[in-house]
């Protein structure tokens, strides 16, 4: 889409879910105190992020909220000082949540390990003075190449504590990706383990460091900390490599928090890159604490009571927020599993939540569409009363795999929030609340001191029901603070592509009640007979077919119509692939979306190409 123009929209979905009288009784957030939430940022959109970063520890309070004067490098909280990591943990350790579980880890072959407060405080400084003995001091980068380990939410905590920034790099990335990363970042330290289990098998994972080190430059990765897991040979290089529990073993359990200032950096992470190349995002102190403190507790309305298990992996960026930060700057214990989500069989996720009494679950799409595959036998083996509030995030979540985690896992009684953000936003941005009315597909409405809208290609509002690019105007305190490379031209991309406003590189529309819908990636939309269709509509029309577990659709070149679309279906589970069910496919989307979606073809497939998010490479299947 690169015109003035805007986007059809072919699908409708009417259902409509609202919150049970209950949920309106108890939520900490109630629908009066959202609309006045939304007032204040409306009016005065630094008051109601002060307010947030009130109820924070600062050691130093700022001079300035938001500082625009270079704009769009905006800066938060200037002249401030803190540390998120004592905001996360020696916060607690004076009041009652001295005693709580902060974590609770589950490995895949069964083992379990958890941790209160006051233990992983314990940890965290032991394995930071570690650290300092390796060298290792403020601002200095530390590249962590870990499964889900205890030790990784350990490593990053004990990074932020003494002012080094952590980089986490996917498990699941190769020697060769794992190097190109070294070289862009240049840690003085990696910290990895031996391997971890993964469906079953153990995954060997210092051998790729060894392999991504031999030919780096000099200078990169002067030591290698290795947790032991897998109980895995492992060559160790004398000089170079040592086990965790050796270096910390004689460590004391106290180590001072660095004063940072608020916009030092926390940590570099990069986009998943589905389209494009990934670029390394910055964020910081002070202003990520702010964005992720708020939007946990209000999205998710926590309670004392709650244990909290967001299942996306500490190497992405909703782990970063929402597994480790969010959850542990709130007090709230966090549940952390090592493996795959069908090991040892298809309940393992169900079996997670009735054990520790799970109390909100947050996945994606993805993973959801995954369980469906094998049907309501498994949810129903397990206690999933404890389950009060359900979310996802991560690409468009279908109203059919919405509707079912609502229905086979929430019983009807859990808010379903399809929370919409990116590794560059740091927090939620569009989402509902769990006092929110629902429609199964939408991510309803920006939270508040959020400024999103839908607008055409030179910034206009675009009318409801029509597609445009999703940007953000106003900005927010979670957003990335710098990035790796070349600044001028990555501020451009996000800033320039549509003059003063954040622009998020995806396509969406707002319906009549303000809600908004995502259609997918701007690089993705489909152009058939000059209709531009956002591929979340058609994929979401083939798996609402009551046969189809996962859809993908790209566009392929057509003479007459300029693109055609083509789909890619994997199956629910038992179900053949006919000749029959191909056509009854066709006239499925025909009578879902109307005459103008063409499907040229549909492949059935076994499984479909993916990132080691779970995102879907369009870019493969069009290839
Ligand atoms: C992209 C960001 C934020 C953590 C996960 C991914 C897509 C994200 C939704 C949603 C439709 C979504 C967008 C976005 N996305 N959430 N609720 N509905 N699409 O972070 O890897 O930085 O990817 O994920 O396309 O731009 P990320």
């Amino acid at each position: 889409m690169d015109h003035k123009e805007t986007l059809d929209s072919l699908l409708h979905e009417m259902r409509v879910f609202r919150p049970l009288p209950q949920m309106l009784i108890d939520a900490g957030v109630n629908p009066q105190d959202l609309r006045a939430a939304r007032e204040l940022a409306d009016i005065d959109l630094c008051a109601y992020w002060e307010e947030a970063a009130e109820e924070l520890d600062w050691f130093t309070k700022w001079d300035k909220v938001c500082d625009s004067s270079d704009a769009p490098h905006f800066r938060w909280f200037t002249g401030a000082r803190c540390n998120i990591v004592y905001n996360a943990l020696d916060r607690h350790i004076e009041t009652v949540n001295k005693n709580r579980l902060a974590l609770i880890w589950e490995g895949e072959p069964g083992d379990s390990r958890q941790y209160t407060y006051y233990e992983l405080y314990r940890a965290v400084n032991r394995f930071a003075n570690g650290l300092k003995r390796l060298g290792v001091t403020k601002g200095d980068r530390v590249v962590l190449y870990m499964p889900q380990l205890p030790e990784t939410v350990i490593s990053m905590l004990a990074c932020a504590r003494i002012g080094a920034v952590h980089s986490l790099v996917f498990s699941g990335f190769s020697a060769r990706l794992l190097r190109e990363r070294l070289c862009e970042i240049k840690p003085r330290v990696v910290i990895t383990a031996d391997g971890f289990y993964r469906n079953g098998q153990v995954i060997r994972l210092k051998e790729e460091v060894d392999r991504a080190l031999l030919s780096t430059p000099d200078g990169i990765a002067e030591s290698v900390v290795v947790v032991h897991r897998a109980n895995v040979e492992v060559e160790m290089d004398s000089a170079r490599d040592c086990w965790y529990a050796d270096l910390v073993r004689h460590e004391r359990p106290h180590a001072p928090a660095e004063i940072m200032a608020a916009d030092d950096p926390l940590f570099i992470l990069h986009t998943s890159g589905t389209t494009g190349k990934p670029k390394g995002m910055v964020h910081s102190h002070g202003g990520y604490m702010v964005g992720v403190h708020r939007t946990f507790k209000w999205v998710f309305d926590l309670k004392p009571t709650d244990i909290f298990w967001c299942s996306a992996d500490p190497g992405w960026i909703t782990g970063h927020s929402y597994l480790v930060y969010g959850p542990l700057l709130a007090g709230t214990t966090t549940v952390m599993y090592e493996g795959h989500s069908l090991y040892p069989q298809a309940d393992r996720m169900w079996n997670i939540v009735s054990k520790y009494g799970v109390t909100i679950f947050y996945t994606s799409p993805t993973q959801i569409r995954t369980l469906m595959r094998f049907g309501h036998r498994y949810p129903d083996q397990h206690d999933l009363s404890t389950l009060r509030i359900l979310g996802a995030v991560g690409e468009p979540f279908n109203p059919e795999a919405w509707l079912w985690l609502y229905e086979i896992i929430g019983k009807g009684q859990c808010p379903v929030l399809d929370t919409w953000w990116q590794t560059e936003t740091g927090m939620i941005m569009i989402s509902p609340m769990p006092v929110s009315v629902l429609k199964p597909g939408s991510v309803t409405r920006p939270l508040p001191g959020v400024d999103a809208d839908v607008v055409d290609s030179e910034g206009n509002p675009v009318p409801a029901g029509k597609g445009g690019f999703l940007v953000i105007r106003k900005p927010w305190p979670a957003m990335f603070s710098d990035v790796l490379g070349d600044r001028a031209e990555v501020m451009d991309h996000y800033w320039n592509r549509i003059p003063g406003m954040f622009y998020a590189g995806d396509v969406a529309r707002k319906d009549e009640d303000g809600y908004f819908w995502i259609q997918g990636r701007a690089d993705d939309v489909l152009n058939i007979s000059g209709h531009r269709i956002g591929t979340a509509e058609v994929e979401s029309a083939l798996a609402s077919h009551p046969h189809v577990a996962e859809a993908v659709v790209v566009g392929v070149p057509d003479k007459i119509k300029g693109q055609v679309a083509k789909g890619y279906v994997t199956l629910k589970h038992g179900v053949e692939r006919t000749d029959d069910l191909h056509r009854e496919l066709k006239e499925h989307i025909r009578r879902e979306l109307g005459p103008i979606v063409v499907v040229r073809a549909i492949e059935f497939c076994d499984d479909l190409p993916k990132t080691s998010s779970g995102k879907i490479l369009r870019t493969a299947l069009k290839e």
